[in-house]
């Protein structure tokens, strides 16, 4: 049990530290499960929610060029984990439910914090490989 748990640990610290291409993929995939029903498939603000929002949906591949050409990694990682409340993802990411929140449901603290930053920081990774 308690091996488990270190070895569970290890891999998730191991995954938050990883190349950055590695985390590409897990964001990618993280983002077309929460964010591209709004934001697009390519992060264009196209998603199929985009007809029903009353906000336009700002194109993610902008982010850089929209801040003199350096992506605002600080920013959009704050974004993410709500610590930056945009009226559209719901305020405090309610949008989200508890993803970016409850970490991975284990008992262990350490284990869900590592867990939480890996996917948070994942995301904002990929969202810095899609900018044009
Ligand atoms: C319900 C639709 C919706 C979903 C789902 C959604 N967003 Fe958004 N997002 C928006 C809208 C609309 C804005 C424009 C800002 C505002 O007015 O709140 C925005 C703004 C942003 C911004 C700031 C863009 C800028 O130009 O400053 C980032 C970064 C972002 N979203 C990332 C994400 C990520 C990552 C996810 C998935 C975890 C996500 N969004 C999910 C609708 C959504």
């Amino acid at each position: 049990m308690r091996i488990g748990t270190l070895a569970k640990a290890a891999v998730l610290a191991l995954t938050a530290v990883s190349a950055q291409a590695q985390n590409a993929d897990l964001g990618q995939e993280v983002f077309s499960q929460y964010c591209a029903t709004c934001h697009g498939a390519t992060g264009a603000g196209d998603g199929p929610m985009a007809a029903l929002m009353t906000t336009s949906i700002p194109d993610l591949r902008q982010l850089a060029a929209r801040n003199d050409g350096e992506f605002p990694m600080l920013r959009v990682i704050h974004i993410i984990d709500g610590r930056t409340e945009l009226r559209a993802h719901g305020g405090p990411m309610p949008v989200y439910g508890t993803l970016f929140s409850a970490g991975a449901g284990t008992q262990d603290l350490y284990v869900d914090v590592l867990y939480t930053r890996g996917r948070v920081l994942s995301l904002a990774y990929y969202l810095e490989t899609i900018q044009n």
